[in-house]
């Protein structure tokens, strides 16, 4: 049993690493055992006993709050911290002012700067567009900065008037068309954080010998924010990879936002690794994620490249209408400890999963989310299904 650790910017990956795990709420008692129950075979299957992980249960969300009276307890972001890599389940947002969102939480305080979006499609799951097979796309969102910021002031509040006041007075800034009514949004968008964001989507082309890096921005209306990214991602890649770009080996490439929406419909293999701003990230992610079945299946991860934290994650919520039914869907959990087997260099395992679900969905099987859509679909419960990949891997 051992740390997984960074050295020389190299994860170190013992053959035993230890994990820490957060349940979820709502339906994460589902979903978890059964995305566990896969891995843990897939792992076994793969390598005969010579790798296991260790999960460490970490608490957060109700389970937490009900065993230690906080929702986010201080020894669940030291394990994330200490151990470098986790998953996680969903949890619950409590409504109501004054608490953080616990995903928010995490992403902040481990600076997790990318979220990481892979989207493909499997054969067998029924998709509204007539060529599913086209879209196989990596979204880098970047995860700090932007509106998501939450720099804001609502209309009629002292703090909204003192800001137009400073932007009236200071800025000659005339064109606010209702400054009485109006309320203010800040967008902070720094070459540091379109770097960093940037350099890792090309750094996970280049290991994957995928061929291109799209920038998607709206830079033709917000000029120095997305403009300013879409001009320091350009120039990021020039200066750290000229060779690569020079040799034909990686493309860089821009689009605006609105225009990626639509290509992504119309010529979708146009595109490999796409990297964005927070907002944009976030509309492109559900609409590839729709593209490809929903986003019941979609994984993600929340990474910080630089420091090799990385939390992977469900990317659905903790769907309390279905919890405790044994009806929900597992794969997006699971593909997103396939995203973390892959970054732990344990490929083969993770090929197993991706192989695995392919032949589940084939023959029709799937829980009822996506059974229901398919041709002579058939209807698993979440433990079935999960028993079905493991027959499968
Ligand atoms: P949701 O994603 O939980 O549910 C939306 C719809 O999708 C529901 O009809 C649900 O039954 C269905 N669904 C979701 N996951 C499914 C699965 N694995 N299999 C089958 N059906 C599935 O979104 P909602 O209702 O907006 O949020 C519920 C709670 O989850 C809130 O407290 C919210 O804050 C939290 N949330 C947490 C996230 C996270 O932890 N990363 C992300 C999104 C929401």
């Amino acid at each position: 049993m051992q740390k997984i650790i960074l050295k020389d910017n190299q994860l170190q990956v013992s053959d035993f690493p230890v994990i820490p795990f957060i349940e979820g709420d709502g339906i994460g008692k589902d979903i978890w055992p059964a995305a566990r129950s896969v891995m843990d075979q897939a792992v076994e299957k793969a390598y005969h006993g010579q790798r296991r992980i260790e999960w460490k249960e970490v608490l957060a969300g109700e389970k937490a709050f009900l065993q230690t009276g906080s929702r986010l307890p201080e020894e669940t972001m030291n394990a994330f911290k200490e151990y470098l890599v986790g998953i996680k389940g969903p949890l619950t947002t409590p409504v109501g002012g004054g608490i953080r969102s616990l995903n928010v939480a995490l992403r902040q305080d481990l600076d997790l700067y990318v979220c990481l979006r892979p989207v493909r499609w499997f054969r067998g799951v029924e998709s509204p567009i007539k060529h599913p097979e086209k879209v196989n796309m990596v979204i880098f969102r970047e995860n700090t900065e932007d509106i998501y910021a939450g720099i804001e002031w609502m209309q009629g509040t002292e703090e909204a008037q003192k800001f137009y006041h400073l932007l009236e007075s200071e800025m000659n800034v005339k064109k606010v068309r209702f400054p009485k009514t109006s309320s203010f949004g800040v967008k902070p968008v720094s070459v540091e954080g379109s770097e960093r964001l940037v350099r890792a989507a090309i750094k996970y082309a280049l290991k994957n010998n995928l061929p291109s890096v799209t920038l998607v921005h709206k830079g033709n209306i917000m000029k120095f924010t997305e403009g300013g990214f879409k001009t320091w991602g350009y120039a990021l890649a020039e200066r750290e990879f000229a060779d690569e770009i020079k040799s034909g080996k990686l493309v860089i490439k821009d689009v605006i936002a609105d225009a990626f929406l639509q290509n992504t419909l119309l010529k979708p293999e146009d595109y490999a690794v796409i990297a964005t701003l927070n907002l944009n990230g976030d509309y492109i992610s559900d609409q590839l994620a729709a593209m490809v079945g929903g986003i019941g299946i979609a994984p993600g991860a929340n990474i910080n490249y630089q420091t090799g934290h990385a939390i992977f994650e469900a990317t659905h919520g903790t769907a309390p209408d279905i919890a405790g039914k044994q009806i929900a869907n597992p794969s997006s959990l699971l593909l997103s400890g396939v995203m973390m087997l892959e970054y732990l260099g344990w490929n083969e395992a993770a090929g197993l999963i991706e192989k695995a679900m392919e032949t589940t969905f084939l023959s029709g099987k799937a829980t009822g989310d996506l059974a229901r859509f398919m041709k002579d679909g058939h209807t698993l419960s979440t433990k079935e299904f999960a028993a079905e990949l493991n027959a499968n891997l």
